[in-house]
């Protein structure tokens, strides 16, 4: 089965695409932009990316994610990819000087399925190093060590990250529900 997967991000793509397949659900790519709602809730922003891909497509994914910060109140939060761009990671490292390096990742994709709609979460815990560390993946990988680990996602290699990830949980989550949708088999 196909799914268009509608992003401007490689290097989300990649991931959701091996993240599904095992699921037996075929990814294709619209690299495009969608309006980026200013709103407060990953759930929020991903709805109304949905809303804006033609009715037309009927089996879409896209997805909203970003890295919650404890020692700025969740910053940069649903605004962690106009920070990315402004920002790369200096003034974070900077600002956590002297505050807690508590920090999640969270996703929320959102799926159209015909008539139906549906969001899958994930979430996954860690803490924000003193340096980036590795040159895997995307954003703010190289800042991030999940819960249980000492290595940056940049430092890991995809299968590691996707294992642990909140795009991997979240994913995950979306593939067996399409699975459940048709009665094919997977994952392997
Ligand atoms: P958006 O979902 O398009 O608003 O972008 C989310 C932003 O959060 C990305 O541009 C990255 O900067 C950051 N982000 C989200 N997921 C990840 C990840 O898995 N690794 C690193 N950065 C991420």
């Amino acid at each position: 089965m196909d799914v268009t997967f509608v992003s401007t991000n490689r290097g989300k793509f990649r991931e959701v695409a091996d993240l599904l397949a095992p699921y037996g659900v075929n990814v294709r790519w619209s690299r495009r932009a969608l309006p980026e709602l200013q709103a407060d809730r990953l759930e929020t922003v991903a709805r109304a990316k949905l809303a804006a891909v033609p009715a037309s497509l009927p089996r879409v994914l896209v997805e909203d994610s970003g890295l919650f910060l404890d020692g700025l109140g969740g910053f940069p939060g649903v605004y962690s990819a106009p920070i990315h761009a402004l920002w790369g990671f200096g003034p974070i490292l900077e600002l956590l000087a002297r505050r807690p390096r508590g920090a999640a990742f969270r996703t929320v994709a959102a799926l159209r399925w015909g008539r139906t709609t549906r969001l899958f979460h994930g979430e996954v815990r860690g803490r924000i190093a003193r340096r980036p560390r590795g040159h895997h993946g995307f954003g703010f990988d190289p800042i991030f060590i999940p819960e249980g680990e000492s290595r940056t996602f940049a430092q890991m290699t995809a299968e590691e990250k996707d294992a642990i990830s909140h795009r991997g949980q979240a994913l995950r989550r979306a593939g067996a529900w399409m699975r459940g949708r048709t009665g094919s088999a997977g994952p392997a």
